[in-house]
């Protein structure tokens, strides 16, 4: 590959309480994932992403910390962290870690501190007597502190949110990176990259805005301040004085040209482009993503993660799942994969009773369908956390394993570039063109087969057509004959 790593690496994420189980209780563990790294290394990625494992009361799954330098008893210890850490290293896995600088958990003890009354530790946080009318993601954004006095938080009631305007904010979370980095830590996922300041005041929503439910940028005054972007420089200085420099990227959920002003040189390396999280099954829309994304590069594709409905079910079947990986890994940038993607797991409709996502809980919206314990061969040694559905384990055999290690193999090899130029096309037939200098990519999202360009057909998501045609619902890159 060209470039740094992470300009076009595969990053395998990890969601460890489903990922897998080293104790039996369970619930998946880093015992649990160090165990497992050589069937991540064997994909052939160059870094896996672990979601929060730090200390923390589990209300959000660990998005609410109470402990940013320590890890949570029911994940392990500290000495098991380093050893994972150790065990990706010899495999020539990076090891990306979550930072959550928008909100901690209520049992933090500085919140706990600001709860019991202590006026300075208040200021760390959004305490006020005349709440806004604000709504928060997973619901209601204040809550009562008991005194007559109402606090903050634009995720659930145990995640209040920090207050950046405090001089004492920025340097808490410099030692927070310094603390990861120092043990060998390769870069971080910043979790709402796009929080953190907030409008100057708190003030009402203006009568032509009405944010809509779950999503955080649809509400201005909550996100996207022009003091945030200026974070990430304070951050980048402090990446890039280590050898080799660590890696920063974003959870930057706004339109692309916003999102662009998180990274470059001297911010965030990178921010999710999250354009085929929300793109439906459609040529004309994928290729306005694709063309929309790629001028802000380099771009981090991503199809799944541990917040959205898994492909196979979003597109409305296991095929265009494939055929969603094989656009993803054949684009120039970095792809992010979601455990499991590579086992074409489909959504879970988790029965009601056994949901635990916070969110499901406040506000009717469940992402547990796509938390479900992973399936392994030798099984999760106890009931896992959430009940997996009846034959989860033939999933092993999906399609989809071979695909993501062939592909990811041939991506190596072929070096596609970091940015483009990608030239998009879409015709009569539905067919999804993306052609650029390694290969060209394309996508069957119409009804019937469509003919390939002239070329070497390097992979396929399906078998060819007897004739030589892409079924439909696939994907292949060619390498074209000139
Ligand atoms: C994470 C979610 C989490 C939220 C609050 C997100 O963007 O990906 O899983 O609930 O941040 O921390």
């Amino acid at each position: 590959m060209t470039g740094d790593w992470w300009q076009s690496g595969v990053v395998y994420q990890v969601y460890p309480r489903s990922f897998a189980d080293g104790n039996g209780d369970g619930i998946g563990d880093l015992a649990g994932l160090t165990a497992h790294l050589d069937h991540i290394a064997g994909l052939g990625a160059d870094a896996v992403w672990i979601t929060p494992f730090q200390t923390s009361p589990q209300k959000d799954h660990g998005y609410d910390v109470s402990d940013y330098t320590d890890v949570d008893p029911l994940f392990g210890d500290r000495a098991g962290f380093t050893a994972m850490l150790g065990r990706a290293h010899a495999l020539g896995l990076r090891v990306i870690i979550d930072i959550v600088p928008n909100h901690c958990s209520s049992e933090h003890p500085i919140f706990r501190q600001a709860l019991a009354g202590d006026e300075s530790a208040r200021q760390r946080f959004h305490f006020t007597r005349t709440p806004n009318d604000w709504p928060s993601v997973f619901g209601p954004a204040w809550e009562p502190a008991g005194d007559g006095t109402w606090y903050l938080h634009l995720y659930a009631p145990e995640q209040p949110d920090w207050n950046w305007r405090d001089p004492r904010t920025a340097p808490f979370f410099d030692d927070v990176l310094r603390f990861w980095f120092d043990l060998g830590v390769d870069g971080m996922r910043v979790d709402v990259a796009y929080g953190l300041f907030k409008a100057p005041g708190l003030p009402p929503l203006p009568s032509d805005v009405t944010p809509s439910p779950g999503r955080l940028r649809s509400n201005p005054l909550a996100c996207d301040q022009p003091e945030t972007p200026e974070v990430y420089r304070r951050w980048r200085e402090i990446a890039d004085e280590y050898d080799p420099p660590r890696v920063l990227i974003g959870e930057v959920n706004l339109e692309p040209a916003r999102a662009a002003r998180y990274t470059g040189p001297e911010r965030l390396h990178q921010a999710f482009a999250f354009g085929f999280v929300v793109a439906p099954w459609d040529a004309r829309a994928w290729a306005a993503v694709g063309a929309e994304l790629l001028e802000h590069p380099p771009v981090t594709w991503v199809a799944e993660n541990h917040d959205v409905i898994r492909t196979p079910t979003r597109y409305g079947n296991p095929a265009r799942a494939r055929a969603a990986l094989l656009t993803i890994l054949g684009l120039p940038g970095a792809a992010y994969l979601y455990q499991g993607q590579e086992y074409g797991l489909p959504e879970v409709d988790v029965p009601a009773e056994d949901r635990q996502d916070p969110a499901w809980l406040r506000s009717g919206m469940s992402r547990d369908g796509c938390r479900v314990p992973l399936p392994w061969p030798e099984g999760f040694p106890a009931p896992p956390w959430l009940p997996a559905p009846d034959g989860w384990e033939r999933h092993l055999d999906s399609p989809s394993l071979p695909l993501t290690r062939a592909a990811i193999a041939l991506r190596r090899d072929l070096r596609p570039s970091p940015a483009g130029p990608v030239e998009w096309s879409v015709d009569g037939d539905d067919r999804l063109t993306a052609r650029h200098p390694a290969f060209t990519l394309v996508v069957a999202m119409g009804a019937g087969p469509v003919p390939l360009p002239d070329g070497e057909v390097l992979i396929s998501s399906d078998p060819l057509t007897a004739d030589g045609l892409l079924p439909p619902d696939a994907a292949a890159w060619v390498r074209s004959a000139a």
